[in-house]
Formats: structure tokens, sequence, C-alpha cells
């Protein structure tokens, strides 16, 4: 199948960049005697969450999870399974949750309570991307780089069926099928 894209945004990579030390100040500041858990979410977090601990100047600790979501095309069902789970103890300690993109909320309204399980002493919620037109859970966002209203985001990480992750800027495109 060929599609065809339009692009209706692009974020440059400088903003990025002032955008990711933004949220890791922010981080830094909060966070300094704690020693945070910042959990990644695999696929797309991987270039934004290695550029962000690369700005965050108090010590912390990594580690990722991986979820599956069954649904149509481009928007996650709901229906959603742990491919891979957290493997440090988060007991007692500050979680932060670093998503690349939150859409309908679905995925992480299911890692939070994931999370919140293992009885963590606070879980916050770091985003790339905030997009807000598809909101179905409504969830409180604590670091965001960009909140985009339309158009399906690729780049810095982020896929189109696997397509685009690996550009250093990001994109908004209309996609034709
Ligand atoms: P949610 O459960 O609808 O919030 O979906 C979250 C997941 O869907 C993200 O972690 C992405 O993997 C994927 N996703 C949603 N919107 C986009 C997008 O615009 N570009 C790339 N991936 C997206």
């Amino acid at each position: 199948m060929i599609n065809r894209y339009r692009i209706l945004k692009k974020i440059p990579e400088k903003e990025i960049r002032q955008q990711v030390k933004k949220i890791a100040q922010n981080i830094a500041n909060e966070y300094q005697n704690q020693e945070p858990v910042l959990i990644g979410v695999l696929n797309g977090v991987f270039i934004f969450l290695s550029d962000l601990v690369r700005e965050i100047s108090i010590p912390l600790k990594i580690d990722f999870v991986r979820l599956a979501s069954y649904g149509s095309k481009n928007v996650s069902s709901g229906k959603i399974t742990l491919t891979k789970d957290i493997e440090l103890s988060i007991k007692g300690k500050p979680v932060i949750i670093v998503e690349d993109i939150i859409d309908t909320g679905l995925t992480l309204s299911y890692l939070v309570r994931h999370v919140k399980g293992r009885e963590p002493e606070s879980v916050k919620i770091c985003t790339l991307i905030n997009k807000l037109e598809r909101r179905e859970k409504e969830i409180g966002i604590d670091y965001w780089g960009f909140e985009i209203k339309e158009g399906f985001v690729v780049g810095y990480g982020l896929d189109y069926n696997e397509k685009f992750r690996y550009l250093p800027y990001i994109l908004s495109l209309e996609i034709k099928d």
C-alpha cells in the first residue's frame, strides 16, 4: 500500500533541544537528593529519554516498559498488554513515567495503574508530546515538551508503521491512505 503524506508542521531540532533542557531542569530542581526512577515506554521514547537523562544534572535510575495495544490503524483500542515489565524495584521510590506521546491516554492510564501497584512513593508523568485531539482518559501531565492539536506525529523516535523514527526533527503529518 502506498501512503501519501502532507506535512502540517515541523518542529526543528533546536526547538526540541530547548524543550528537553527545560524539562530536565525542572526535574533536577524538583528531585534533588531523591534519585528518581525514570521509566521509559518503548519503543518511541528511546531518543527523547536518551537526550533527557543527559541533561538532568542529578543522579537517577532508568528502566523501561513495553506495551502492546491492539486497535485499528493509528488509534489504540484500550486493550493493552504489558510485553516488557519494570525490572528495578520501585517500592517507596519516586517514579517518573517518560512517554514519547500521549494521545487517547488509554496506554498511560493502564501503565499508571500498573506502576502504582508496585507501591512507589510517587508517580509523575513526563511526555515529549501532548496530543490533545483524541484524549479519552483525563491524566495529569507533569512535564511536557509540545502540545499538538492535529496530525500524526513522527520523527525523533516516533514512527508511522516503523518509518521515520530516525529523523532528528518532528513532523506532524496528514496521512492519506
Ligand atoms: P494512547 O494510548 O492513545 O495515548 O497512545 C499512545 C501510543 O500510541 C503512543 O505511545 C504511541 O506509540 C502511539 N501514538 C499515538 N499517537 C501517535 C502519533 O501521532 N505518532 C506516533 N505514535 C503515536
